[in-house]
């Protein structure tokens, strides 16, 4: 006789089969990704510089590049045009987008240096070497007063610098920093 047990056995050995033939068979999309592929789009970098490359750069090596590539958008000495100021004193008042600058909100001088590698310039971006992305994060973070003119900015030296507004933020993950 046909029992509910046989009918569940054989339900069973039908998923069974039917899974392993699923996974067998994979859409077909794409194909495995290596490192050297990869490692170009990996560059994130932490807070506490973890990622950050060789090379280095001064505020005077940045400066003409800045001249160059960036102060058509960011005005210039990076004052403020159709781009957002990137060297100012302005207060934070309120919490409106707009008032916001490196100097009175960037919790991590890291993330200059981040930010512009992977996005700047807007429509040329992953154009720069290393060493200009140094130089041009020196000569925002010197514009800003956050470090000296004369302070090369490196691997070392870069996650060193406190910004202003960083202990204003509330941590929810303060052992991941
Ligand atoms: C064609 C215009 C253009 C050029 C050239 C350009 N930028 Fe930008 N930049 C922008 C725009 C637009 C944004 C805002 C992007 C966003 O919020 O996603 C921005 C944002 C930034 C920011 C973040 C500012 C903030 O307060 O959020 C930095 C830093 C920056 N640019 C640096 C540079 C540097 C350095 C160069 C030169 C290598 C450069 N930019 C060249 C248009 C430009």
């Amino acid at each position: 006789m046909f029992t509910f047990k046989h009918v569940i056995f054989v339900a069973s050995v039908c998923m069974v089969s039917m899974g392993s033939a699923l996974l067998a068979e994979t859409p077909n999309r794409g194909k495995p990704v290596d490192e050297a592929t990869i490692a170009p789009w990996d560059i994130s970098i932490l807070p506490d510089g973890t990622g950050l490359p060789k090379g280095s750069g001064t505020p005077a090596q940045g400066a003409p590049i800045f001249a160059e590539k960036c102060s058509g958008c960011h005005g210039e000495n990076g004052k403020g045009g159709e781009a957002n100021a990137l060297i100012s004193d302005r207060e934070l008042i309120g919490i409106s987008a707009a008032q916001k600058t490196i100097k009175n909100f960037w919790p991590y001088s890291t993330t200059v240096f981040d930010f512009i590698r992977r996005a700047m310039p807007f429509q040329m971006p992953h154009s720069l070497t290393d060493d200009e992305v140094y130089a041009l994060t020196a000569y925002i973070l010197a514009g800003n007063k956050l470090i000296g003119p004369d302070d090369a900015m490196d691997a070392q030296t870069l996650p060193k610098v406190k910004m202003p507004y960083r202990d204003n933020f509330i941590l929810r993950f303060p052992d991941r920093i």
